[in-house]
């Protein structure tokens, strides 16, 4: 394959006006262990950052609590002012030691995640602002209503959710335009098909998390490795490809800590997959 760029990938308007590559890149990775504290190796997980406009990459997602805080604090060291590139990040999960997370939804806190957000990103608005998770203690209508005041406020431009239902999608629509989802899904996972299809018909870009997951799949002899093999590409480009090619407001932002394998991921945007290696590969989920 040739140098690959993001661009293979198509563009997706977020909210109809922010436009990016389909194929991002999820900011989780250059964290600690178990996304808790600093990087092992910093110039290491700084050089992937530094890696990202050479690729076409111009989505990267975040959230506050990836570290918590040192992933924004990264992105913000290497990539302000952030031209041509937009930064998604997220609120609303607490952190507790390697690997704990813990939804807090009160409006005030919210609030809070989106003021610390903007301050350590460097900007005046987040461009695409995401609830990690809606907080079962807490209102759903408090949660969605604090989004909307913020909206309006504008501190953040576009708002998403992150593992959630259609029903808790429409209810969040009463408050403000949804304009991307969040949810786990990848070849080997597909809980969230539903989801999917209802991002697809109301034009709401489908962030899948753990994209390259592809778990069983991906063993040595199995339908991805055989197809992979036949395209000269890894299996992680090909579960990629299907993504993209499973549907138009598919963004997917495979997660890495080394350059290398972004620079390799990124070649998934380019592999096209025939009719009959996508439905073999549909089928060997289904
Ligand atoms: N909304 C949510 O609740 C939620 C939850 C989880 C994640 N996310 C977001 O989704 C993004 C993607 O999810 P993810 O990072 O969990 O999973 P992923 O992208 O499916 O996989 C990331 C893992 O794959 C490895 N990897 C990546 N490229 C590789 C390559 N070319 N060769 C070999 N190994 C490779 C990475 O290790 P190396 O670092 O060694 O490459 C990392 O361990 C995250 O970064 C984050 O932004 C959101």
């Amino acid at each position: 394959m040739t140098q690959a760029n993001a661009s293979a990938s198509g563009t997706f308007r977020i909210g109809g006006d922010l436009e990016v590559n389909r194929l991002g890149f999820g900011a989780m990775r250059i964290t600690g262990k178990g996304i808790w504290g600093n990087p092992e190796d910093p110039a290491k997980a700084k050089a992937v950052l530094k890696a990202l406009p050479e690729t076409g990459i111009n989505f990267i997602d975040t959230a506050d609590s990836y570290g918590p805080y040192v992933s924004e604090d990264l992105i913000r060291e290497v990539l302000h002012p952030y031209k041509g590139l937009v930064i998604a990040t997220k609120g609303g999960l607490t952190r507790h030691g390697p690997d704990k997370w813990a939804p807090v939804g009160r409006p005030e806190y919210l609030r809070q995640c989106v003021l610390m957000s903007l301050r350590r990103l460097g900007v005046e608005r987040i461009d695409l602002w995401q609830l990690h998770r809606v907080d079962e203690k807490v209102p759903a209508d408090e949660q969605f209503d604090v989004i909307k005041q913020m909206q309006k406020e504008g501190l953040i431009r576009h708002a998403g959710l992150s593992e959630v239902s259609v029903e808790q999608i429409e209810a969040a629509q009463k408050y403000f335009k949804v304009v991307t989802v969040q949810n786990l899904y990848n070849l080997g996972n597909r809980q969230s098909e539903s989801v999917l299809d209802y991002c697809e018909a109301h034009d709401i870009g489908f962030i899948p998390w753990f994209p390259l997951a592809a778990g069983e799949l991906a063993r040595e002899g199995s339908v991805l490795s055989t197809i992979a093999k036949q395209h000269g590409a890894s299996n992680g480009q090909v579960a990629l490809a299907w993504l993209l090619q499973r549907s138009k407001v598919m963004l997917p932002i495979p997660g890495t800590g080394d350059a290398e394998h972004l620079r390799e991921n990124v070649k998934g945007a380019s592999l096209h997959l025939s009719k009959e290696d996508y439905e073999a590969l549909e089928h060997a989920v289904r």
